[in-house]
């Protein structure tokens, strides 16, 4: 069952699961500067995204359709990608364009194609569909509608299994050790970064509310796009802080940053024992900062292949000493390198035969009842919870994420209000949610 879960090639019943969603395969960033050519290495399979001279974003076999030269070599000109071994030109399309090699009149490159994948460009993700057939709708979630202007997208590189990295983002009790700071640091200094400002209605540093109540109740609904996880942590008798995360199944998660932004986060599958993690961050109030985030981020990620400059070969700079006095981990301040760690040293593929789930596990055990029950249905000929419709798409909205302080008694309408008044208040327009 664990090889089922977790193997993302072509022709296992994960692989063909995953192919039947969009799958988040680049920044749009990273085809920005002089040659917008970069190789992509996806569910298994290498291929090559590129940018033609008239703007169109092309995703294509890396191999070379002629004798399998690396394309991601390729020379970009005239209207297309070019091998460099004997000239062949491929559009965005994948159409053959020229084979300048063979006699004047050939007419051998009206037969030849390069496979080409289907992509569209969403708040700085490239997205391809991988697999056959129509791709599905993407839904309305606010990292879709929010502008530009309040959208940012990073990404950076683990070492592991998507599904593992998948799973911490579904685990709310972790945040309360592994991310545990010894000193609350003021909110204001806090911009960009998680677990560092307040929850709604509260002027406690988050890393204080996790830090002192660190068992929270877990409550896990099922919903039409994953799972609703609620998170609550009983401060007094009359108050109750509340996080409400989601998974959108079947490979992200949506959880609060700060009071104005979410992220929107992704697990894309590299091979078995690599992964991406590649995010949207959305902003509900101002615009975001996109110098800032992103030069906070590359502080602990390395271009071109956003690696991780803390990594299992340097110890990920773990320090003694920061650990006895400053945080749990002594790995630093960045939560991405402690998230990063705790799911590495579970190995490249986790022995899930080996595990004891706890009650807090509840939403990772509830996950892999649907990847399976998922799985089931591609075998059996039926579209998985997911592959949407575009009248379904447009109906999903939200989900609805927060921090907030809430009144022990009444914390369920609470929150909804607070995440409705976020939401209302916001300078674009985002989608009411669906009544529950
Ligand atoms: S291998 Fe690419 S043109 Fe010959
Ligand atoms: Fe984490």
């Amino acid at each position: 069952m664990n090889r089922r879960l977790t193997g993302v090639g072509p022709g296992t019943p994960g692989g063909a699961l995953l192919r039947r969603y969009w799958q988040p395969v680049a920044l749009v960033d990273e085809l920005e500067g002089p040659r917008p050519v970069r190789p992509v290495r996806a569910l298994g399979q290498d291929f090559v995204l590129f940018r033609d001279e008239a703007g169109q974003v092309g995703l294509i076999d890396r191999a070379c359709p002629h004798r399998g030269v690396d394309l991601a070599y390729g020379r970009l000109e005239d209207g297309g990608l070019r091998c460099p071994f004997h000239g062949w030109l491929f559009g965005t399309d994948g159409r053959c364009l020229d084979t300048p090699a063979e006699p004047e009149g050939s007419t051998l490159h009206q037969r030849v194609r390069a496979r080409a994948y289907p992509v569209q460009l969403r708040s700085g993700i490239v997205f391809a569909y991988l697999g056959e057939g129509e791709p599905p709708a993407l839904p309305d979630f606010d990292c879709f509608v929010a502008p530009g202007t309040h959208t940012f997208a990073f990404k950076g590189l683990i070492e592991c299994n998507w599904l593992q990295a998948l799973e911490v983002g579904i685990d709310p009790a972790h945040a309360s050790f592994l991310h545990r700071f010894f000193e609350d640091e003021d909110a204001k200094e806090g911009y960009g970064k998680q677990f560092r400002g307040a929850s709604d209605g509260s002027d406690l540093p988050m890393t204080y509310v996790l830090r002192e109540f660190p068992r929270p109740r877990i409550e896990v609904d099922g919903t039409d796009y994953g799972l609703r996880i609620t998170a609550l942590r009983r401060i007094s008798d009359a108050t109750t802080h509340v996080r409400v995360t989601n998974l959108l199944f079947p490979q992200a998660f949506v959880i609060p940053m700060s009071a104005e932004m979410t992220i929107t986060q992704w697990h894309m599958p590299v091979d078995d024992t690599r992964c991406y993690w590649i995010a949207i961050f959305t902003s509900f109030a101002a615009p975001v900062d996109h110098a800032r985030m992103r030069a906070q981020r590359l502080e602990t990620y390395a271009l071109p292949d956003y690696l991780p400059r803390r990594n299992s070969r340097n110890e990920y700079g773990y320090d003694p000493e920061e650990q006895a006095g400053q945080t749990y981990t002594g790995m630093g301040h960045d939560i991405n390198t402690h998230d990063q760690w705790a799911v590495e040293s579970q190995g490249a593929i986790q022995d899930r035969t080996r595990e004891n789930l706890a009650s807090t596990d509840k939403a990772i055990a509830a996950n892999r009842r649907l990847l399976l029950r998922a799985m089931t249905a591609v075998e059996e000929g039926r579209a998985p919870m997911m592959a949407l419709d575009a009248a379904t798409a447009v109906a999903m909205t939200g989900p609805a994420t927060i921090d907030a302080m809430a009144p022990t008694e009444g914390w369920e309408r609470h929150w909804r209000a607070a995440a409705a008044r976020r939401r209302a208040a916001a300078p674009w327009s985002a989608p009411a949610l669906a009544a529950e």
